[in-house]
C-alpha cells in the first residue's frame, strides 16, 4: 500500500509527522472566523437602538458600507437583510471568496484538504473546480468590481478631508452648510485602508494576466513597454500577495470598527481643521497665483 492510500485510509488528521502541523490551520480558523463574524455583526448593524448610524462619523464613512445606499424596498425583505451592507459586501465577499490565495488557505484550513503536508484528509477523491466550485471561475469578473471599488474607497478618503464647519449632528451625520479642509485619524486609517486594498487588488493573479498575459516575453521590452513595466509592477505586489490579502482584510475590520466606536462616542476622534477663514484666505491665494478668478 503506498503511502498516499495509507493516510487516506487512516483518516483525517492521521499522519507520521511530529511537529505542530495543525497550528497553521487553526490559526487561519480563528483568524478567518473571527472577521466572519465581526464582519456579520457589523453588516447587521449600521444603527445604534437610539437610530444613530454607526456606520458613519461626520466625513468618515465605513468601507462596508461604501457606496451608501438605502433603498426603501430594502425594508421589505427579512430582518437580516434589511442592512445596505447587503449591496456593498457581496462584491468584497466574492473577490476573496474566490482569491487563489484564500482558496488555498480555506481549503486546507476549514475544509481540510488537506490540513497539511503528508496529512490524512476527509476526501479521497479530488473534484476540482467543478460543480458548486464553478462559482470560482468568477474571480476574473470580481476583479474588475474590485478594481471600481478600489476608487470608490479613495473618493472616500477625499472626503473624509472635508469637515462640516456646521459639526457633526447627534444621529452622527455632518450638519448641512460649508465645509472646511481638515485631516483626522480616521482620515488616516480610511487613507491605509484604500492603500492596503490597492496593494492586494492590484496584486491578483487575474490582474497580472490581465496586464502581462498573452504577450511574448522575448520581445515584449521593445513592443510593449508600457504593459511590461505594469507587469513588473504587479508581479512585485503579486509575490506577497498573502501578506496584502491578510493585512488588507484586517484593516477593513479595523477601520469600520474604528469609525463604528467614534460614532458610538467610545473614542474621541482627534482631528484638526482649518478654520474657514484661513481656508478662504488660502482659498484667495491659490486663485490668485493659480490665475483664476
Ligand atoms: Fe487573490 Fe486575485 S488571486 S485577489
Amino acid at each position: 500500500m503506498s503511502a498516499e492510500t495509507e493516510l487516506h485510509t487512516r483518516g483525517l488528521g492521521v499522519t507520521q509527522r511530529k511537529d505542530a502541523w495543525w497550528l497553521e490551520p487553526l490559526f487561519y480558523q480563528c483568524l478567518f472566523g473571527s472577521f466572519l463574524l465581526y464582519a456579520t455583526w457589523a453588516g447587521l448593524h449600521p444603527w445604534g437602538p437610539d437610530g444613530k448610524a454607526y456606520y458613519e462619523y461626520g466625513p468618515y464613512l465605513s468601507p462596508m458600507f461604501s457606496p451608501f445606499f438605502n433603498p426603501d424596498w430594502l425594508k421589505l425583505l427579512p430582518w437580516f437583510m434589511q442592512t445596505p451592507a447587503l449591496l456593498i459586501l457581496w462584491a468584497p465577499a466574492g473577490f476573496r471568496a474566490t482569491c487563489y490565495y484564500y482558496r488555498k488557505a480555506y481549503y486546507r484550513s476549514i475544509f481540510m484538504d488537506p490540513p497539511g503536508c503528508a496529512v490524512g484528509e476527509p476526501c479521497v477523491k479530488y473534484g476540482g473546480e467543478t460543480r458548486f466550485f464553478l462559482f470560482q471561475n468568477l474571480h476574473r469578473y470580481f476583479l474588475y468590481v474590485a478594481l471600481i471599488f478600489i476608487g470608490i474607497l479613495t473618493y472616500d478618503v477625499w472626503l473624509a478631508l472635508w469637515w462640516p464647519v456646521n459639526g457633526i449632528d447627534a444621529m452622527n451625520h455632518s450638519v448641512e452648510g460649508p465645509k472646511t479642509l481638515g485631516i483626522g485619524m480616521g482620515t488616516v486609517v480610511m487613507a491605509l485602508n484604500a492603500y492596503l486594498l490597492a496593494g492586494y487588488t492590484l496584486g491578483c493573479h487575474a490582474f497580472r494576466h490581465l496586464v502581462g498575459g498573452g504577450l511574448d516575453f522575448l520581445k515584449v521590452k521593445e513592443s510593449h513597454p508600457v504593459r511590461f513595466l505594469l507587469w513588473n509592477l504587479v508581479t512585485r505586489l503579486n509575490e506577497k500577495h498573502m501578506q496584502w490579502a491578510l493585512l488588507s482584510m484586517l484593516w477593513v475590520g479595523f477601520t469600520d470598527f474604528y469609525i463604528r466606536m467614534c460614532a458610538m462616542g467610545v473614542w474621541q476622534d482627534p482631528h484638526f481643521t482649518l478654520s474657514p477663514m484661513v481656508f478662504s484666505a488660502l482659498n484667495d491665494v491659490g486663485h490668485i497665483f493659480g490665475g483664476s478668478n
